[in-house]
């Protein structure tokens, strides 16, 4: 990803929602869609648009989840965190997805190799089906850790 790239898709998204109330977030969503993730070069540009401090916005791209500062991986691998899922296993789900990915509970992140991307989500809506997780934007219901061990075999093959 190039500065131009960068800056093409800031300009687009500040263009696009700046007249907006609260125009930081959809500003943050568009720039997270076009380059999937929000560049910290992509921080000040986007603050002085919105006569804010660049400290402001890397706080609230910081505080959601949902946005990333990095690239994913080639596989991007969600898991369920909320209290219905929690109460069926999704956290146990959670610690067998950190051992088996290698990655540190606190901050999954992605694996070292760029294969996978670990990410905290708070309610996917299938609190009934509870637990649940979402591989590459596919949601997944009644998790366990040998339904998760196989997904990610399976992603991993298709790569
Ligand atoms: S709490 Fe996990 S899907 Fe609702």
């Amino acid at each position: 990803m190039t500065p131009d790239h960068t800056f093409d898709a800031v300009a687009t998204a500040v263009a696009a929602h700046q007249h907006l109330p609260g125009a930081l977030m959809p500003i943050l969503h568009a720039v997270q869609d076009a380059l999937g993730h929000i560049p910290a070069d992509a921080v000040p540009s986007i603050a002085k648009a919105l006569n804010l401090s660049t400290a402001e916005v890397h706080g609230v791209v910081t505080y959601y989840h949902h946005f990333r500062s990095a690239p994913a991986g080639r596989q991007v691998v969600q898991i369920c965190r909320a209290e219905s899922c929690q109460s069926m296993g999704g956290e146990q789900l959670w610690a067998h997805a950190c051992v088996r990915l290698g990655l540190h509970g606190d901050h999954p992140g992605t694996t070292p190799d760029g294969a996978v991307t670990l990410e905290p989500v708070y309610c996917l809506g299938l609190c009934a089906s509870s637990p649940a997780m979402v591989v590459d934007a596919k949601l997944h219901a009644r998790m366990n850790i040998q339904k998760f061990d196989r997904l990610v075999a399976q992603a991993g093959s298709a790569a």
